[in-house]
């Protein structure tokens, strides 16, 4: 197997372990990139940890910061190169076919892609600022490893069976969550997908084109969803619900049962520059502390409604050490258990930026950038892969995921591998190996269960 090229890693290579707590390097030679030319390569001598354990290497350096030893793997940039060039180098080393879609989403394809009632896993590999190694990459490499397994069993596919790697997921670039799977599923139009822009003012389509995709060509992709019988996204948990469950059961992998609606909110305080040395404290208007007092507050009101409210991302202008600042920009992300405790918690927040503003000279200005209704996972299918993986848990997420956004087009299931301390969104994310190694036999069973019957 051919690793791709490295171009932005930064750092050493985490040498085979995954996480921090390390895994044994595998012993395993990589198979030569014949072996599994067709798709009649059905047996091909693999085994699902050493498909795994290259691929997990293949990947793990692409995007890794040196002093951090987080990820920054962001939408359209070189590392999403190098991620994406892994993805198309997997497709072809088993020889599926590849196909990178209007919106920069890619797939590969075993069996006929136009067949319809295909059979879809995978994930996405873009990462938040210094994210973990799981988040997403997990669901990509697990895909690639069950059909492994399916393949080395000799399973008879009788549905097309596609794995993809979803653009954007994460938004850490332009601000809004999924916009790979938004945009095919028709919940982001084109003009407001241009519209975005970095924190350096470089918009959407100046970064795909600069990265070699066309913007104009962006938008919903019915034909695509319409081949998919059924989406299945295999995710690590960010969570503890599998590490510490109620009833003290030992099981590696859930089923998801549900996503908490959740959103962005940018809140702009305007107030006035002015000297740090020589501003009375009565004549000031300093953003930075209806900020605060809106930080203390949002923490107030999401522990009372049993939400969850986290302002993670600030900007300052002019952001000098001896002035007060004219803008503190913070972003608010904002989940509920359901929507209008989610609608009542974001209300209250505002209310009380502008209140404490009015004290502060402040003015609040509020914009939601981006929200995701409350998403509820197909009955049947989450049923149908519960009783195929013998009634495992079924719990619900505070996580978004391409799998919410598809669920309104498709029946779409989750599946969540254990996370022994639940951090996620952070280089400390980890997964058991043998953990992630039940995660890959269960999906390959769903696979099975859904794709050769
Ligand atoms: C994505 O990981 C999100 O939940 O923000
Ligand atoms: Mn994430
Ligand atoms: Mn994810």
């Amino acid at each position: 197997m051919t690793v791709v090229g490295n171009r932005s890693a930064e750092g050493t290579p985490p040498s085979g372990s995954w996480g921090r707590d390390g895994w044994a390097q595998p012993t395993h030679r990589p198979a030569p990139a014949h072996e599994t030319e067709a798709e009649t390569a059905v047996g091909a001598p693999r085994t699902t940890g050493t498909s795994f354990h290259e691929m997990w290497r293949g990947l793990a350096p692409i995007g890794r910061h040196a002093e951090s030893g987080g990820y920054r793997r962001y939408a359209w940039t070189g590392a999403d190169a190098d991620c994406r060039a892994w993805f198309q180098a997997q497709a072809e080393t088993r020889g599926l076919t590849y196909e990178l879609d209007r919106n920069g989403n890619q797939w590969a394809w075993l069996g006929d892609p136009e067949a319809g009632d295909a059979i879809v896993t995978g994930s996405h590999l873009d990462s938040v600022p210094d994210g973990g190694a799981f988040d997403g990459p997990l669901g990509v490499v697990s895909s690639f490893a069950a059909l492994d397994e399916l393949r080395s069993g000799g399973a008879k596919l009788t549905k097309p069976l596609a794995i993809v790697n979803f653009g954007d997921e994460e938004g850490a670039r332009f601000g809004l969550a999924c916009a790979g799977s938004r945009l095919t599923a028709g919940q982001l139009d084109k003009d407001r997908a241009h519209a975005l822009r970095d924190g350096d003012g470089i918009t959407l389509p100046q970064a795909m084109d600069r990265a070699g995709y066309d913007p104009e060509a962006i938008g919903p992709d019915p034909e695509r969803l319409a081949r998919i019988g059924a989406f299945v996204e295999l995710h690590i948990e960010q969570g503890r619900a599998l590490a510490d469950p109620a009833d003290g059961t030992d099981t590696p992998v859930g089923v998801a049962s549900a996503i908490w609606p959740h959103g962005r909110w940018r809140f702009d305080f305007h107030g006035e520059a002015n000297h740090a040395g020589t501003t009375r404290l009565d004549d000031r208007r300093d953003p930075m502390l209806t900020y605060a007092n809106t930080v203390l507050a949002a923490r107030k009101k999401a522990r009372i409604a049993g939400a969850l409210a986290t302002f993670g991302k600030v900007g300052v202008e002019p952001n000098g050490v001896n002035a007060i600042a004219s803008l503190v920009r913070g972003w608010l992300d904002s989940r509920a258990p359901d929507e209008e405790t989610l609608a009542a918690v974001v209300g209250e927040i505002e209310r009380a930026a502008v209140e404490r503003g009015q004290r502060d000279g402040v003015d609040v200005r509020v914009t939601r950038e981006s929200f995701t209704p409350i998403v509820e996972f197909a009955h049947d299918l989450r049923d149908q892969l519960s009783g195929l993986l013998g009634g495992v848990p079924v719990l619900p997420t505070g996580a978004g995921h391409d799998a919410g956004i598809l669920s309104a087009s498709v029946p779409t299931a989750m599946l969540f591998v254990r996370n022994p301390t639940g951090v996620s969104h952070s280089p400390a994310e980890t997964a058991g190996e043998d953990d992630c190694l039940a995660g890959v036999a269960a999906l390959a069973q769903v696979l099975e269960g859904l794709a050769c019957h």
